[in-house]
């Protein structure tokens, strides 16, 4: 992001459900383009979530902890009005394939047709992180596979309690 007299407040919006790695990584390299960076999870009572918006703040409040300028936070309807209402200036979302690439631009598109003053960033996901996706880590845990390393230490620990208990 372009260096200007200006703060740059930035927004990373998400599911999380739950945080992984990939996501960590973006946060960490965000936070550093960034003067303040607000993970926002969208609270979504329409799709089904393994961790409810309590427990995905919960976790991402704790991961981003060594992060000074880095703050969570959640939200419900648009993300734009979300974006005014904390006085940001920037979108930031992650890239891991080609795939990801026509639903960003389609929803990056939307969004600056809502509030053309905000713009969207994007980072490419480390190419260690690229193909990991919540729904695989989901997926892969609660067939009983290793997620060690796919997510952080703590999301490891719930995945193996929650599955542990449905088992
Ligand atoms: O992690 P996800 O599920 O890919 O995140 C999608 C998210 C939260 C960025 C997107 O669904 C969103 O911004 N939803 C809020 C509703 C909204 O603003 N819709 C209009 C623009 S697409």
């Amino acid at each position: 992001m372009a260096a200007s007299q200006s703060r740059i407040v930035a927004i990373y919006p998400g599911s999380f459900d739950p945080i992984t790695n990939g996501h960590l990584d973006l946060i960490q390299r965000g936070s550093r383009l960034a003067d303040r960076l607000i993970v926002a999870v969208l609270e979504n009572r329409q799709k089904r979530s393994l961790f409810s918006v309590e427990e995905r703040v919960e976790m991402l409040t704790e991961v981003v902890k060594p992060y000074a300028n880095v703050e969570v936070g959640c939200f419900h309807g648009l993300l734009v009005d979300y974006v005014r209402e904390r006085g940001a200036n920037f979108i930031l979302r992650g890239i891991r394939a080609i795939s990801d690439y026509e639903y960003e631009l389609q929803i990056a598109h939307m969004n600056r047709r809502l509030s053309p003053g905000v713009e969207t960033v994007f980072l490419m996901a480390g190419e260690a992180y690229s193909f990991i996706s919540s729904q695989l880590v989901k997926e892969v845990a609660s067939l009983g596979g290793n997620v060690n390393g796919l997510v952080p230490p703590l999301v490891e620990e719930r995945l193996k309690r929650l599955m542990a208990a449905h088992r």
